[in-house]
């Protein structure tokens, strides 16, 4: 899709992005500021995904994946692990009627095999059953690992080729992108990660080739509040959006977060869209 081509809202003259990707972390380092358990920064981060699921399809935008557990995440101890487990466990039952009111399609990515019996239920059960929402899809990446991806994609190319299905020739990068997890699903144009780290942490490797980064030093939990604070800080740009949106002003704050992000958004693609341009930005 081309800039020229997504949604521009009238109402507040922000391009709206196709696909928002959220690496969400610092949950523990939320919890650990307050004495609290690893844990209780999880639950909080829960909300926090909650809630920004429910304004992201306010929003209009398509596509919003959120990194819930990565491949190496299974390195952390037993009790951290065991903890997410039960709160993916209440959560795949929570957000099929958090899906179902908002008219949300889950969809899972990840390697989905290493999880009990029950969680794979789970998630078969809330793909199945929002498969014909027509509103935003939420992608949640779990149990995944960039590098994984691709190399379960590589089995099932090589296989293919094998077994007379497909030519090694005629690979291409579409072919290539049709073997992932994200198959259908357009590249994200934008990345946000929290808590300040600024590195990838093995996800979505392939598709954030051309998509714009937005780093935070809000943690997860705290995303919704503090990022508003942030962006807005001594920033003219922002005023100039209050002004134009007054209803806002004094409102849900939580709103203006992802507002406010695809403002700082907005304002990148005004910039770059002759680079862009020039360069002929692919997207699948
Ligand atoms: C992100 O928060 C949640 C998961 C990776 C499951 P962290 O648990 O990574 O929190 P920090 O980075 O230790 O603060
Ligand atoms: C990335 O966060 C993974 C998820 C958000 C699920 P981590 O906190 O696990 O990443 P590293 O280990 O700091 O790179
Ligand atoms: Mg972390």
């Amino acid at each position: 899709m081309e800039n020229t081509d997504k949604i521009i809202t009238e109402e507040t003259n922000l391009v709206i992005p196709e696909h928002v990707a959220l690496i969400l972390d610092g949950n523990g380092r939320w919890a650990k500021k307050r004495g609290l358990p690893r844990t209780a920064g999880h639950k909080q981060g829960c909300v926090t995904v909650e809630q920004t699921v429910e304004d992201a399809a306010r929003l209009g935008i398509k596509y919003l994946t959120v990194y819930g557990f990565s491949t190496e995440n299974w390195k952390r101890s037993v009790e951290e692990v065991g903890a997410l487990m039960q709160l993916f466990r209440y959560y795949l039952k929570r957000l099929l009627k958090i899906a179902k009111s908002n008219n949300v399609r889950v969809k899972m990515i990840g390697d989905r095999t290493r999880f009990d019996r029950d969680i794979i239920e789970g998630i078969d059960t809330l793909e199945r059953e929002t498969k014909n929402n027509t509103g935003m899809t939420f992608v949640i990446a779990v149990n995944y690992g960039g590098r994984d991806e691709i190399t379960r994609a590589i089995r099932r190319m090589t296989a293919d080729c094998k077994e007379g299905r497909l030519d090694s020739g005629s690979v291409t990068e579409q072919v290539v992108s049709s073997y992932l997890d994200t198959a259908d699903i357009p590249d994200p144009d934008l990345l946000i990660r929290t808590s300040g780290e600024q590195r990838l942490s093995n996800f979505l490797l392939w598709q954030l080739a051309y998509s714009e980064f937005y780093f935070t030093p809000v943690a997860w939990p705290d995303f919704n509040k503090k990022i508003f604070l942030n962006v807005s800080h001594g920033k003219g740009v922002t005023l100039k959006v209050m002004l134009k949106n007054e209803i806002y002003i004094n409102q849900d704050l939580q709103d203006m977060c992802m507002r406010l992000l695809i403002l700082h958004y907005t304002l990148k693609q005004e910039r770059n869209i002759t680079n862009h341009a020039k360069i002929g930005r692919a997207h699948v």
